[in-house]
């Protein structure tokens, strides 16, 4: 038996545009509905997780697991400039008070890719305010997370963040990491990032950080390929695990890796296996992910904020995260300091560009009903959690 560190956090990870559902006064929203939008389908209803969120945290907690990570929505919290909904606040308070009552941690995010349309429409992390209008809406959020909530992430991915921003095309995300990032929008999203730590250091005991995407780069070893290697994973990644040293803690997100040769990025060779989202199936990225996140952050606390795969088999999940699991464990042994393992996702949802076909849930559910069906690979990560183990 793998034995995990005492209090060590076994949850699963969502994003409200991906599960909630009509989430109609954020950017991605009109995206969807742009005429040409390379996005293959709206949103909608998506999971209608708005509505079943207690549901979705009881099969959770009677699965066994301690913990849940979900994001709160900038859109609905203040969904036009300076206006602010107080029923949004006390929504998103009462699942603070949900994953409580059922024993599951809860890890909240600010902001995870959606902004409000208005935001976007006044100049996006290019305008000159954008870190205020983040430290102010931080401010806003403040009741949701004044109590009871341990960890806090402000920024989902502000490696990818930066590359949306930079004017890349939706579908990008898809195609994780390959295009330029936007060095004034990574500053501005580092400073953004900043402001917001500090409005939530009034909440004592809180620990806050971000979560980058670690994309497990790794060189052909052909000539120029090692060269081409440092450009993608500076800034790419690195730069942004660099800036979270001092923070209380970095969420990793690992999935898979990419091969670099002298001209770049190259495409998974035919011969490998593949997930729906068409990434190698590549276990150990998340151990890779956290060895990255403890050295170039100067030695601070590792969450595994998400982590799992694409798949329709589900004994392929379940193969992914015994792996994943395996290798975060041997960082543990090696002694890194990390601190739970988001599961992505609790439920299958919208893939943003790529729609709802590729299905990283836990859980599924009917499309017409909403019903949800845990899958096998549910109740054996629950198993997992119970044991605070994995069978070795
Ligand atoms: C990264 C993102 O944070 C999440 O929104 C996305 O669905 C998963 N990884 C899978 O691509």
């Amino acid at each position: 038996m793998l034995t995990f560190p005492d209090g060590f956090l076994w949850g699963a990870a969502t994003a409200a545009h991906q599960i909630e559902g009509n989430n109609v006064n954020s950017n991605w929203w009109v995206h969807e509905h742009e005429a040409g939008t390379t996005i293959v389908e709206p949103s909608g209803d998506a999971a209608d997780s708005y509505h079943r969120f207690r549901d979705d945290m009881r099969l959770l907690a009677d699965l066994g697991l301690n913990s849940y990570r979900f994001s709160v929505e900038w859109a609905r919290i203040e969904p036009e400039r300076g206006f602010v909904s107080r029923a949004e606040i006390d929504h998103y308070r009462r699942m603070v008070d949900t994953a409580l009552e059922f024993g599951l941690n809860p890890v909240v995010t600010l902001m995870h890719f959606t902004v409000p349309r208005w935001f976007e429409r006044d100049g996006f992390w290019r305008a000159p305010d954008a870190a205020d209008l983040f430290a102010r809406y931080t401010e806003i959020a403040l009741p949701i997370v004044s109590s009871g909530v341990d960890y806090v992430c402000t920024i989902n991915e502000p490696n990818i963040a930066a590359m949306l921003a930079g004017g890349e095309d939706a579908s990008n995300l898809v195609a994780y990491g390959l295009p330029n990032p936007d060095l004034d929008v990574a500053d501005a999203l580092l400073s953004s990032h900043r402001r917001s730590r500090e409005v939530l250091s009034s909440v004592s005991g809180l620990k806050t950080g971000w979560t980058v995407a670690t994309q497990a780069f790794a060189s052909t070893g052909e000539p120029g390929a090692d060269e081409k290697l440092r450009e993608y994973g500076y800034p790419r990644d690195d730069w942004y695990l660099e800036n979270a040293q001092g923070d209380d803690f970095v969420g990793v997100q690992a999935y898979t890796r990419t091969f670099i040769g002298p001209s770049g990025p190259l495409p998974v060779s035919p011969d490998i296996e593949t997930t729906l989202t068409g990434w190698e199936f590549f276990p150990p990225a998340a151990e890779l992910g956290i060895r990255s996140a403890w050295e170039l952050s100067g030695h601070t606390p590792v969450m595994v904020t998400e982590n799992g795969i694409a798949t329709a088999d589900d004994t392929r999940r379940i193969a992914y995260t015994t792996g994943a699991l395996a290798g975060i464990h041997a960082a543990i042994s090696s002694g890194i300091e990390v601190l739970g393992y988001q599961h992505w996702s609790a439920l299958d949802n919208y893939e943003w560009a790529s729609g709802f076909a590729p299905t990283f849930g836990l859980i599924g559910w009917d499309k017409q009903t909403f019903e949800r069906t845990p899958k096998p690979s549910a109740a054996w990560y629950g198993a997992v959690a119970r044991a605070n183990g994995l069978e070795g």
